[in-house]
């Protein structure tokens, strides 16, 4: 698939080498596409990727990866063209961290704001509770972590979980995208967990079914 990566830091960099490797084909969006980091990022990935303005990577792509920082969300969003991203796959990568923990939850959530922003787009919020060495690699010894994911467009959530077992993940398809409300802050317990109480990174949650 032809594939937008929104941000190229961690989260766009990882899944956008995982997907590159798998025969994807990658554009990253970037605010500088011909600054050191973006270059730096394409000599690191192997494969059909190139880089582009954020406008320009979100036209011509099937599936759009969200992976900026909340504070920059809104604007990206206005950059990649709101009429750009209507009728595409967007993944929401997003989680709407602050200093104090999360600036947005309760009865929304950062993906239901981000639907609000990009009206039309088919948006699943995926891979943000989850750490970008597990997107790198998901291998845990034969034991295949769960991808929680979330959205109202039945079809995009097949595409995104189809990605996300490609990456070795399990994918859990949590309901309607109201259900971000949940996922956002079980990124929250991921990172605490992770830097906080001493887990390290290479932790990833897994549903058990009996
Ligand atoms: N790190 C994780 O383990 C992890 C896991 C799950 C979800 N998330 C979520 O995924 C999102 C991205 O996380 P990340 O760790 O990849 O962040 P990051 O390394 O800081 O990368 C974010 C990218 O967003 C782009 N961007 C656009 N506007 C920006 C702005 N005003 N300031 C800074 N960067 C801007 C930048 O790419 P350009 O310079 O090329 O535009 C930047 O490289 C966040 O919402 C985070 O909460 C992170």
């Amino acid at each position: 698939m032809k594939i937008a990566i929104i941000g190229t830091g961690h989260v766009g960099g990882a899944l956008g080498g995982r997907w590159a490797r798998d025969g994807h084909e990658i554009i990253f969006g970037s605010r500088d596409p011909q600054g050191e980091k973006a270059q730096n990022l394409l000599r690191l990935v192997p494969g059909n990727v190139r880089v582009a303005g954020t406008t320009e990577a979100v036209s011509t792509a099937e599936v759009v990866l969200i992976a900026t920082p909340w504070s920059a969300t809104r604007d990206t969003l206005t950059r990649a063209g709101t009429t750009n991203l209507a009728g595409k796959i967007v993944i929401d990568a997003v989680n709407p961290i602050g200093p104090d923990g999360l600036l947005v939850g309760g009865n929304t959530s950062a993906a239901e704001q981000i639907a609000s922003w990009a009206p039309g787009a088919r948006l699943v919020k995926a891979f943000n509770s989850t750490g970008t060495g597990n997107m790198s690699n998901a291998d845990y010894g034969g034991e295949k972590p769960s991808l929680f994911l979330c959205g109202d467009d039945a079809e995009a959530k097949k595409v995104v979980a189809r990605l996300a077992a490609e990456l070795d993940f399990d994918p859990v398809d949590c309901g309607p995208l109201s259900m971000a409300r949940y996922l956002e802050p079980l990124a929250m317990l991921w990172v605490t967990l992770a830097y906080n109480r001493g887990f390290g990174p290479d932790i990833a949650f897994r549903l058990l079914k009996r």
